[in-house]
């Protein structure tokens, strides 16, 4: 009862305080716009505030406006003032001038993920951004530019799309080639990535005279370097944390890779602490292909691609769309680094299990996935006999080869 009593008084004297604390929030909100992110600007800003002077832009809005429709015959470019975004009033500076006018050309045939306001707010509060980088800033929004007027009536499920971000000390795709945005369309739902960041749609197909406009949730950052990306994915520690003690750093920050990094539960059930040293690194030069980036929508059934370790990859493409590598599933796919791509594994490609000799893809070699599945059979082998395979390079006598025959 005295619980009882002592509870009750607690409750009549925090009333008071509540009704204080209310009270305080409705007067300051009668002419503050919420901020999270208390900015250090002397000036208060009203709704009603008076335009800022020319030298300085307003503020960015942290939450975002009713974007209007855009005017068709408008370029991206004036479109971004039409419909209120305020990377209109960035891009407008001279020192911006080379991006606006990629954005402003009537002959490209182009899209914009444009940022939306809170988007850029975000990324300059967490430090991703900062405005007054030029070369930054133009960099990190080339990559929001994609070549080819996407939208989500002629996307595509999923879609990898050049953008104009080509910038060298960036980009080692192969072949000068510019870094990709990965575009999906997953019933209606449009979202781009970077391979890290997912951004969706704020509003979508803003048709332009030179392409189309969206306005995105997030500002995306061009792939970092495959360690970098590989550091930060914590189901792929291990296969991170084997790569420096076999050095094999080296190879994983080469040029125009496809990186097969099998998830920690894989090489948990390869037992990969019990292998010998040499036996682990081959291992590892074996998931990585120098034969170019392929994603996911590259692969066809039969694909060769050759490993770093001299061996051949062959990947099959299931009915339902599964990818297998030498009989490992991929269970993630498309993570997009400065210089490959990444896909997960659930399954370490055992070298002492399985290896493709040279089969002869002269006929159409269309295996079904359960016929290489079935046909992997530990069998002994020299590394003399390895070494006289094509596609061998001598790699030790630990390995054993089945023979993959089509047909069989
Ligand atoms: C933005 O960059 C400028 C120039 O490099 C620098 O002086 C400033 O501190 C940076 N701002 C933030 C928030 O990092
Ligand atoms: C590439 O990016 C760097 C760093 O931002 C910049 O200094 C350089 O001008 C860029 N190169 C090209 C060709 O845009
Ligand atoms: C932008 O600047 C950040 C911070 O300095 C840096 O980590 C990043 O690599 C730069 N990106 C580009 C594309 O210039
Ligand atoms: C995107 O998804 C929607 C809904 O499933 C569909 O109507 C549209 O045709 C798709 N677009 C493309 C280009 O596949
Ligand atoms: C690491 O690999 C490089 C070539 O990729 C080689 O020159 C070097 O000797 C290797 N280091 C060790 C410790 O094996
Ligand atoms: C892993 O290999 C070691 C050494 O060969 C063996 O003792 C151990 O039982 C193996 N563990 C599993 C889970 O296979
Ligand atoms: C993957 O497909 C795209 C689009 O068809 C193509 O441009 C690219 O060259 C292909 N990559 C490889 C490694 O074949
Ligand atoms: C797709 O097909 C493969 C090969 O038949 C099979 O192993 C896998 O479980 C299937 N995946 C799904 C999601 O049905
Ligand atoms: C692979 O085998 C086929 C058929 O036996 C043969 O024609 C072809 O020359 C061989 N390829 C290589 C690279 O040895």
């Amino acid at each position: 009862m005295a619980k009882l009593t002592k509870a009750v008084a607690l409750l009549l004297l925090a009333l008071p305080l509540f009704v204080l604390a209310q009270d305080t929030s409705t007067d300051t909100a009668s002419d503050v716009i919420p901020n999270p992110t208390p900015t250090p600007d002397p000036v208060v800003t009203t709704s009603v505030s008076v335009p800022a002077p020319s030298t300085t832009n307003p503020p960015i809005p942290t939450t975002d406006p009713a974007y209007g429709d855009g005017v068709a015959t408008n370029t991206i470019f004036q479109n971004l003032g039409t419909v209120g975004l305020y990377l209109s009033i960035t891009l407008s500076a001279q020192k911006f001038a080379s991006l606006a006018a990629i954005l402003d050309d009537h002959n490209q045939k182009i899209t914009f993920f444009a940022p939306a306001d809170s988007a850029l707010a975000a990324s300059i509060s967490s430090g991703d951004l900062n405005l007054t980088r030029t070369d930054n800033l133009t960099n990190i929004l080339l990559y929001h530019i994609g070549k080819g007027a996407i939208s989500s009536q002629n996307s595509g499920a999923l879609v990898f799309l050049d953008s104009f971000f080509n910038n060298a000390s960036f980009v080692r795709i192969g072949q000068n080639k510019p870094q990709v945005i990965e575009v999906t369309n997953e019933s209606g739902n449009m979202k781009v990535n970077d391979g890290a960041i997912t951004a969706n749609f704020i509003k979508k197909d803003i048709k332009c005279s030179n392409g189309f406009l969206h306005i995105v949730d997030k500002v995306l950052l061009p792939p970092i370097n495959t360690l970098r990306t590989l550091s930060a994915i914590p189901e792929l520690s291990t296969f991170y944390n084997i790569l420096d003690p076999n050095n094999v750093t080296g190879p994983v920050s080469g040029q125009a890779l496809t990186i097969f990094a099998p998830n920690n539960a894989a090489w948990a059930a390869y037992n990969y602490t019990s292998k010998p040293g040499g036996v682990l690194k081959m291992e590892v030069k074996y998931h990585i292909s120098n034969t170019g980036v392929f994603h996911t929508l590259n692969f066809t059934d039969g694909q060769r691609l050759s490993a770093i370790s001299g061996q051949l990859l062959v990947a099959n493409v299931a009915l339902n769309g599964t990818i297998f590598i030498n009989g490992a599933p991929i269970v993630i796919g498309n993570i997009l680094t400065s210089n490959a791509v990444v896909h997960v594994l659930g399954q370490v490609i055992d070298m002492s299990k399985i290896a493709y000799t040279n089969m002869s893809f002269t006929t159409n070699y269309l295996a079904p996935v359960s016929t290489l599945q079935s046909t992997i059979v530990p069998t002994s082998k020299t590394s003399a006999a390895w070494k006289t395979d094509a596609w061998g390079i001598g790699f030790g006598a630990t390995v054993a080869v089945a023979a993959v025959l089509v047909g069989l």
